[in-house]
């Protein structure tokens, strides 16, 4: 039986991540090294509606109506049907293969959510447009995560580096000049509702103090956008140092991605910082051009669980 398919890569947040969530803008770049891809088949002898779930990465097999309401795959199944104006879905197996590391700052909720979205409304004749993705893989994302700023699915869904607002239309990046990152990952489980949750509560307790670290976080956004529009790329390096120590104020670091950031910069990172939530998954690191095998292997003398080199152009 044939399978309607659907992909999505993962992301990294250059800037602004959290300060996004109130407001300001961010970087964001799609990691292709990393893919989510969901497939379904149709099960001629299944009832209607029965939905088989198996994603063998998460070790999840199971109907699709035994996972709790609140389960992002029951949500977004629904999101599409309502979409597509059809009561309930024939028998259909759905296979979920995903690269991402779960709850590591890669995007790996969202990529599931757009690769489904893509592979369902392809088995049911109506590919939606990237547009019509984005915005139910949102809804997806904001009834789990409560209050996201939609960065991670927009560049998942489009593929391409960009320049976010929270409710602008996303723009996209011109990188005048590739350049290249290291990713590590500091093996820590860290979802992504927590450190945004956490993050909440202490601005809630002491909104001007950090609402003046958001507008600075904001500000490098835009200088490193313009930069990254010039082609001078190593001056990112300065710009990526100071976004960390932000996010060391707002406390979404933790010591081992601490321990990372140092561990780059001592092998030659141009910069380094934490990408995502924080308080665990990956961090960044700006390689100069020869320099990024030896910060790979730097970094993971130092503790990261795999490292990922990726190139940032704007072809995606
Ligand atoms: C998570 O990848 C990025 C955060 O800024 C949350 C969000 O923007 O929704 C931490």
């Amino acid at each position: 039986m044939p399978a309607f398919s659907g992909r999505a890569p993962g992301k990294s947040i250059l800037f602004g991540e959290h300060a996004v969530v109130y407001g300001r803008p961010a970087l964001a770049v799609p990691v292709n090294q990393v893919q989510a891809r969901v497939s379904v088949f149709a099960d001629p002898l299944g009832p209607a509606g029965r939905i088989l779930i198996d994603a063998p990465e998460i070790g999840l097999q199971s109907e699709l109506s035994a996972l709790p309401e609140t389960n992002p795959l029951r949500l977004l199944v629904t999101a599409c049907l309502v979409e597509m104006g059809i009561p309930r879905l024939p028998a259909v197996k759905i296979r979920i293969n995903s690269s991402i590391p779960v709850a590591a700052g890669l995007g790996s909720g969202a990529a599931v959510s757009v690769a489904a979205l893509r592979a369902l409304s392809s088995f049911l004749g109506h590919p939606l447009a990237d547009e019509r993705v984005n915005d139910l893989a949102f809804q997806v994302e904001k009834a789990y995560h409560g209050t996201p700023s939609g960065i991670d699915n927009t560049v998942i869904t489009y593929g391409r580096p960009l320049f976010f607002e929270r409710g602008q239309p996303y723009e996209l990046l011109r990188v005048a000049r590739p350049f290249t990152l290291v990713i590590a990952d500091s093996g820590i489980s860290s979802p992504t509702s927590a450190a945004v949750g956490g993050l909440r509560a202490r601005w809630q307790a002491d909104p001007a103090r950090y609402e003046a670290i958001f507008d600075q976080a904001g500000a490098l956004a835009r200088l490193a956008r313009q930069v990254i529009e010039d082609g001078i790329p190593q001056q990112l390096g300065p710009l990526i140092d100071q976004n960390q120590a932000l996010l060391c104020e707002m406390d979404v670091s933790c010591p081992e991605l601490d321990n990372l950031v140092a561990a780059a910069r001592a092998a030659g990172a141009w910069g380094a910082k934490l990408s995502g939530a924080g308080k665990g998954g990956n961090m960044i690191a700006l390689a100069p051009p020869e320099g990024a095998v030896e910060i790979a292997e730097a970094l993971r003398a130092a503790g990261a669980v795999r490292t990922i080199i990726t190139k940032v152009e704007t072809a995606g």
